[in-house]
């Protein structure tokens, strides 16, 4: 199979363009990478993957954020903010009671507009300048959709976002707004969405950018280049486990394509690679629903329902790139409840770490495991946060105390504070 952590690096075929190529991950066509327009492939539907003839090492990076990995990346640069070189918070607190011998935050709520999207859009958008398209557009549960309409901004180019109404955390909606999407709210979930904006861009009226775009997961890996170096300058060594949240897991997907890149350059041992560890909301979890019953592919889900809007989400499309993930790492994954959530919410908030639900689903995953005994106490674990607390100021206001009234007066104050 073509997904293999060990697989070796190719030969560039005849279709190659500097040594990169499009390659389907089931029948193993291949195609040039910047001719035509596709996002998956043209015989068999299957979905798409950049492959290099020339892997990049340890060595090859340079600078900082998403374009130091240029030499994984398909372009020497991008559209930029910049995005990347977000901080890996030591918790010390948490790390104690969650009992592991290390545990580290990856907070992707500090780039540009307050999620990790921002490094697949800072790639995807440099590719649609090189194939002379001129109208964005993305299915969302609102952090692709601020991603895109800002990074379609700075680009000067039209965006165009689906959004489930109802469904979509009101800072996200607000960041698309006023970089100048066009925004249209669908009555449906976000499933849905997406399937009509498949449609779009089969049609040749907008260019997709969401993860189903192979070059959005480039940009993308950089967040597991990111923790290898990190980690390793801080501990000398690689972390055993990532645990991170799934809607449809692209970020799964994008970090296992670099750690078996990585491996392809000689630059990671294949024992070394960390589990990866996908966590789901209870009422969205189809990749927990996979890996329990050892599918290759995800069985969708009609009804889906969480607090954690960004991962409402019953068909991940990435499934099929995913799951070889979670499986030959040696990783699982594992629903957690909207209480357990929003626990871990606060948890993080109490280290000063703030975030938004779907990424507090990767602590609450992580405590879930411990509990169950899956994650042993002498393990050193990155948790991955995926937005911005900002992104959703209901869901903080409700996890969090209420600002109580007062009076214009210093003794009112003080009454109050000795309650
Ligand atoms: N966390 C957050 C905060 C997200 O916004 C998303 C996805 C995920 C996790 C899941 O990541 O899809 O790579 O498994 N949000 C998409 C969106 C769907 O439209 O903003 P994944």
């Amino acid at each position: 199979m073509s997904l293999e952590l060990t697989a070796p690096a190719q030969d560039a075929p005849a279709v190659a363009d500097d040594g990169v190529w499009l390659e389907c991950i089931e029948c193993g066509e291949q195609f040039a990478p910047f001719e035509d327009i596709r996002y998956t492939c043209d015989d068999c539907d299957g979905l798409l993957e950049v492959r290099y003839d020339e892997p990049a090492t340890w060595d090859d990076f340079e600078g900082r954020g998403v374009w130091r990995y240029n030499a994984a990346l398909p372009f020497e640069a991008g559209v930029s903010l910049p995005e990347g070189d977000t901080p890996l918070h030591e918790v010390p607190r948490l790390e104690a009671d969650v009992g592991v011998e290390t545990l580290r935050i990856k907070h992707e709520g500090m780039n540009p507009t307050g999620s990790f999207k921002d490094r697949g859009m800072t790639v995807g958008v440099r590719v649609a300048k090189e194939l002379g398209v001129d109208r964005l557009a993305c299915a969302s549960t609102g952090n692709t959709s601020a991603a895109l309409a800002a990074y379609g901004a700075r680009g000067g180019m039209e965006t165009l976002v689906l959004l489930p109404a109802g469904n979509v955390a009101a800072g996200k909606i607000a960041q698309a707004s006023l970089h100048d999407a066009r925004i249209l709210e669908v009555d449906g979930n976000f499933d849905s969405c997406l399937d009509i904006v498949q449609e779009l861009a089969d049609m040749g009226e907008v260019y997709l950018l969401n993860s189903l775009n192979p070059f959005r997961l480039e940009g993308q890996k950089t967040i597991g280049l990111e923790i290898l170096e990190a980690f390793f300058d801080d501990y000398d060594t690689y972390p055993d486990r990532i645990v991170l949240p799934v809607g449809n897991a692209g970020n799964t997907s994008a970090l296992y394509k670099a750690f078996r890149e990585l491996v392809q350059s000689g630059s990671l041992d294949a024992e070394d690679v960390p589990k990866l560890t996908g966590v789901q909301a209870e009422g969205a979890a189809p990749m927990v629903e996979a890996v329990e019953n050892g599918w290759d592919d995800t069985r969708r889900w009609d009804e889906v329902e969480t607090k954690a809007t960004a991962i409402r989400i019953g068909n991940p499309v990435n499934a099929p790139k995913a799951l070889p993930g979670i499986r030959e790492t040696g990783g699982t994954a594992v629903a957690v409840s909207d209480e357990e959530i929003t626990d871990a919410q606060r948890d993080l908030a109490a280290e000063g770490v703030g975030v938004e639900p779907a990424s507090a689903a990767s602590v609450a995953g992580l405590r879930k495991l411990r509990r169950e005994g899956v994650v042993g106490d002498d393990e050193r674990v990155v948790c991955l946060t995926t937005g911005h607390l900002l992104k959703d100021p209901d869901a903080a206001f409700e996890a969090g105390d209420d600002p109580e009234p007062v009076a214009n007066d210093i003794d009112a104050v003080l009454d109050l504070l000795s309650e």
